[in-house]
């Protein structure tokens, strides 16, 4: 792939996903479009690219975004910030409202799913016992339909579920040979969707959220997307609603329109 073709490219990506890869990334990209370009025939890059932009379904698009989307992600990633959920923001939400209480949160960028199941714990652990009615669920979305299938699977490797306690791996997985498989009544408190946070019609359907996790997403976006994905995520939650970026993310460096709270664990932005 030449220079010139890597920036056509780039800025295509860039316009469909929020995704931006800077020129350091060429190889990177480079060699995943030749693994396309071979799986699909396309003799040249030109052939190639118009496949990407006007090939029937966005199809050959979706292969390109499943490879070059990065989907680490682990069990109980960031603990002192779940435990801050947990003990701090779960309670509040909760004592802000006069019972049924229903609780809706939101993984975004959850790839292979285990942020999500994460968060469905702690909802049933933090409200099972809860002497006023509290109900919880958890919407989960990617732009990437590879990992959207691992994560509905719900079956797990050792290394992602090195962190789990080990009561919540006793209480909430089932050992299946080499894999740990979450339970069904944590499945089913998990909605996954397939979503790109660029796109406008989807994300605004996206509404009444008590919480949002966006973590270790927006690092992968440019500032004008960081900006327009928080101004979704605005609109999505309900005021006072919630919102948590990975560690080294800072909303206040994309917009002042949430309230930087300090709790004991972590600091959280608020709607
Ligand atoms: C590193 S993973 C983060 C997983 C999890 N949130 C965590 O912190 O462990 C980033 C995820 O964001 C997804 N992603 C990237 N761009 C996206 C977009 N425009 N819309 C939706 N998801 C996107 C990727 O596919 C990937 O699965």
């Amino acid at each position: 792939m030449t220079r010139e073709e890597f920036l056509r490219l780039r800025d295509f990506l860039y316009r469909k996903t929020g995704l931006y890869f800077d020129e350091k990334k060429l190889y990177f990209v480079a060699r995943r479009v030749a693994e396309r370009m071979e799986a699909t025939g396309a003799g040249d890059f030109r052939r190639y690219f118009a496949e990407l932009r006007f090939g029937p379904g966005e199809k050959e698009l979706q292969q390109l975004i499943n490879l070059l989307t990065v989907n680490e992600t682990y069990f109980f990633r960031e603990y002192a910030q779940l435990k801050c959920f947990a003990e701090e923001v779960i309670p509040l939400l909760v004592g802000a409202r006069s019972p049924p209480v229903h609780l809706r949160v939101w993984s975004a960028g959850c790839a292979t799913g285990e942020e999500a199941y994460t968060l469905a714990i702690i909802l049933k652990e933090m409200t099972e016992n809860q002497p006023e009615k509290v109900t919880a669920e958890v919407y989960a979305t990617d732009i990437n339909t590879a990992v959207l299938e691992v994560a509905r699977r719900g079956c797990y490797g050792a290394r992602a579920v090195r962190e789990v306690p080990p009561q919540y791996l006793s209480r909430y997985f089932a050992r299946e040979g080499d894999c740990w498989c979450v339970v069904a009544s944590l499945k089913e408190m998990v909605k996954f969707q397939h979503l790109n946070l660029l796109d406008r019609t989807q994300i605004r359907r996206m509404r009444g959220f008590d919480a949002i996790f966006c973590r270790n997403v927006l690092i992968y976006f440019d500032d004008a997307s960081r900006r327009e994905v928080a101004l979704h995520f605005y609109d999505a939650l309900v005021p006072g609603g919630f919102i948590f970026l990975g560690h080294a993310e800072s909303m206040s460096r994309i917009t002042p329109i949430f309230k930087l709270r300090r709790f004991a664990n972590a600091l959280i932005y608020q709607k």
